[in-house]
């Protein structure tokens, strides 16, 4: 059997219909950047998430390097992040000229450790940027308690997140800002690159209006020196045509973590850890094993994908050794990076993909257990 790690085409049959007429009435329109589509979907997903206002621009990583800018955040300043991320989390606070300030994560849920924050602070410390990795929110109420304190902004990367939530409140009514990713394999993907930035503070919402497009506040002139991050029309149409579904998905992801959860109960595998006041809304599975590579090939022998999220913590990255870090300085992410697999959870999975992925890792572990009963019998 096949079990792919996203299946974007069965995804596309289940509403291919209406993504073709949203399409078309884009094409019809002759406005493809920054329209009523865009302005429909910031609405649309600032509402779901809890959030005062969405801003759409043209990717997650550019939501995350557009709050850094509407925060002045820059040069000198330093941002609190975890080193186990997606490289875009840390490479715009590099390419804003401010230094990652990176702490370990809590090895339950491989987000930020809120109890090693505040040891870190300078200062030059500007803002603590947690990451919802795996899409489970990290720790709030601390966080939000340490920025109040030493008057930080706190900016969270949830790119893997739509739709979490923690104490019954959603990703946009935590902090200053959530960033979101609309990367196709997201659990609300577009049909190519989009991201938005999710606030409640209408000085961070105009500034990033102003800084996505040029930091034109009007026609032919520029109060800013900005950016060139817009969202498109045909993006924002497919978007909000997929916002329909986006909670029976999220929905669908829970059911399938349940299922291997049941299934793989007698495993030696390392389930996911989802907090008692998380909704978790699975962008993966992560589980954990000491042999993963191993399990990883014999998983591949046998039709089923799964990845690494992520191979490398980020301290240890040859783009990133300008900043001091050496190995053994973050020593969960550097665990977790040699733990962690991702299995299928995608909505489309079936009932079938899921009894197979757990009856070849049973078999696995068997064939380990044979192999172990013959070496201890010579
Ligand atoms: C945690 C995290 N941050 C940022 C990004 C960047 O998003 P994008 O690929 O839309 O630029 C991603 C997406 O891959 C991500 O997973």
């Amino acid at each position: 059997m096949i079990v792919p790690m996203a299946d974007l085409k069965a995804q596309h049959q289940e509403i291919e219909a209406e993504v073709h007429s949203a399409v078309l009435e884009v094409l019809k329109s002759g406005r493809y950047v920054l329209g009523e589509y865009v302005q429909q979907l910031e609405n649309r997903i600032a509402q779901f998430s809890g959030a005062r206002f969405g801003i759409g621009v043209a990717s997650g990583t550019d939501a995350i390097l557009l709050s850094l800018v509407a925060c002045d955040i820059g040069p000198g300043d330093e941002v609190i992040t975890t080193p186990f991320t997606f490289v875009a989390t840390v490479e715009v606070m590099a390419l804003r000229g401010a230094r990652p300030a990176f702490v370990d994560i809590d090895p339950c849920t491989y987000n930020l450790d809120h109890r090693q924050v505040e040891k870190k602070l300078t200062s030059r410390t500007k803002a603590i940027l947690p990451v919802d990795l795996y899409g489970q929110m990290a720790a709030r109420k601390p966080l939000i308690q340490i920025a109040q304190q030493y008057n930080l902004r706190l900016i969270a990367d949830s790119a893997q997140a739509i739709g979490a939530k923690q104490n019954g409140l959603g990703i946009g009514e935590y902090g200053d800002v959530a960033t979101l990713s609309f990367y196709p394999t997201k659990n609300l993907g577009g049909c190519g690159d989009g991201g938005m930035i999710l606030t409640h503070n209408e000085e961070i919402e105009q500034r990033t209006r102003l800084y996505r497009n040029h930091g034109s506040g009007g026609k032919y002139s520029y109060s800013k020196i900005g950016y060139c991050s817009r969202l498109d029309e045909i993006q924002a149409a497919i978007l909000l045509a997929k916002m329909k579904l986006i909670e029976r998905w999220n929905e669908q992801r829970q059911k399938n973590a349940n299922r291997y959860r049941q299934l793989l109960a007698g495993s030696r595998v390392e389930l996911p850890y989802c907090a008692h006041e998380n909704y978790h809304t699975y962008h993966q599975f992560t589980i954990r094993h000491s042999r993963r590579d191993e399990l990883q090939e014999f998983l591949r022998q046998n039709g089923v994908s799964s990845a690494v999220y992520y191979p490398h913590p980020l301290h240890l990255e040859e783009a990133y050794r300008y900043l001091g870090y050496k190995p053994g300085d973050f020593p969960e992410s550097e665990r977790a990076a040699k733990e962690v697999l991702s299995l299928p959870i995608h909505p489309e999975l079936t009932e079938e993909q899921i009894a197979y992925v757990t009856e070849m890792i049973f078999k696995f572990e068997r064939r380990n257990d044979n192999q172990g009963s013959i070496h201890s019998d010579k």
